[in-house]
């Protein structure tokens, strides 16, 4: 009965028991990600079809004629963002990406202004919100929070479509599309993503941008890895593990001077102190895992420079006018890829696909 929601025929002890690999089927629906919770549940084939959907939104977008189009599309659904962490460019980007596709956006950000504070749990609290809804977009200090509302509302009268904007130090898909979306483009005239070096630099044992694309790169054949940092901000064992899983190939490094030359790619993240418990990362030397004017020398001519962003002071900004560094472009990017998840989520895909061929024909 319930063969179109998998999320109801599973219950919430079991589900936990599962490994993330496991989970991934649970998000779909007709090979088609129903909610977006976790890295683990997109294949390579999907990931394809989401890039491209991405650049024919973003095609069509550069009408008057084509935006109409587009904003006709999800014009009949409402959308909550409900952000329980600070936010501004990914909650921009999710904000922009639904009126880029007629969705009209409603805000819940700051939690303390809701019956939560009456002692009211928090799935009540989003259980209840949800009514006025036909999507939820989700940051939550919590792991595992946004699956556990997933789960949740599969097993009301009324499911919605969760998507995972960042959950605490552990994911954040809709980034590491973003991610895979740029690294693509930046490739393109390249042989794509496989076969290319890719370092990641800075807290990468708190960054979660870092933990989803680190797993989606696993996807594409030949693709190494170098995860570059001070031994207590080293990479979890967990996703060396899935690394090692997936037969793909990394090192560990502290040595970002040698790395920069070897590599097609560079993502440099920020220290993430905010989960410190003693200040912990004030004591580390982390200077010497930031990219400075002096590397743009020793930089290959072709590699590319990432960023999840927000920066601090990892990226010098000489880099900013330099062709490669493209975390400018990564934002644009992220817009067009939440767009595409979106009409995936509610199966309006083949509709951009038509208007394209049209429009291109
Ligand atoms: C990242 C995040 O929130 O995890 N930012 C983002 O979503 N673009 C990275 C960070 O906060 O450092």
């Amino acid at each position: 009965m319930y063969k179109d929601n998998p999320l109801r025929q599973i219950s919430w002890l079991d589900f936990q028991n599962l490994k993330r690999e496991e989970k991934g089927p649970f998000f779909l629906r007709n090979g088609r990600p129903y909610h977006a919770l976790i890295a683990q549940q997109f294949d390579r084939p999907s990931l394809e079809r989401l890039c491209d959907l991405a650049t024919k939104i973003r095609r069509i977008g550069k009408t008057k004629g084509g935006l109409h189009f587009l904003q006709s599309l999800l014009s009949e659904k409402r959308a909550m963002l409900y952000f329980a962490q600070p936010s501004s460019r990914t909650f921009l980007s999710f904000y922009s990406a639904c009126q880029i596709v007629g969705l009209h956006p409603a805000e819940v950000r700051d939690t303390t202004t809701s019956s939560e504070i009456k002692g009211e749990s928090p799935e009540d609290t989003v259980r209840t919100f949800s009514s006025y809804f036909d999507l939820i977009i989700m940051r939550h200090p919590v792991g595992g929070f946004a699956e556990r509302i997933a789960w949740l509302l599969s097993n009301t009268d009324r499911p919605i479509p969760v998507i995972n904007a960042g959950s605490g130090q552990d994911q954040h898909p809709t980034q590491a599309l973003l991610d895979i979306y740029t690294l693509q483009r930046s490739f393109e005239t390249r042989g794509g993503i496989p076969r290319k070096k890719i370092a990641f630099v800075g807290d990468l044992a708190r960054g979660r941008t870092v933990r989803s694309l680190a797993n989606l790169l696993t996807l594409y054949p030949g693709v190494k890895q170098y995860f570059v940092a001070p031994e207590s901000l080293q990479i979890g064992a967990d996703i060396l593990e899935n690394l090692r899983a997936a037969g793909a190939s990394y090192e560990l490094s502290e040595d970002f001077e040698k790395i920069i030359p070897e590599v097609d790619a560079i993502y440099m993240t920020r220290i993430q102190d905010e989960w410190d418990t003693a200040e912990e990362s004030r004591l580390l030397d982390t200077a010497r895992f930031h990219f400075t004017a002096r590397h743009l020398e020793i930089l290959k001519p072709d590699a590319v420079l990432l960023h999840p962003l927000p920066r601090r002071k990892e990226i010098a900004i000489e880099a900013d006018q330099d062709p490669r560094a493209v975390y400018w472009r990564q934002v644009r990017n992220g817009m067009w890829v939440r767009a595409a998840l979106m009409l995936e989520i509610f199966d309006r895909s083949s509709e951009i696909v038509k208007y394209y061929d049209d429009l291109t024909s």
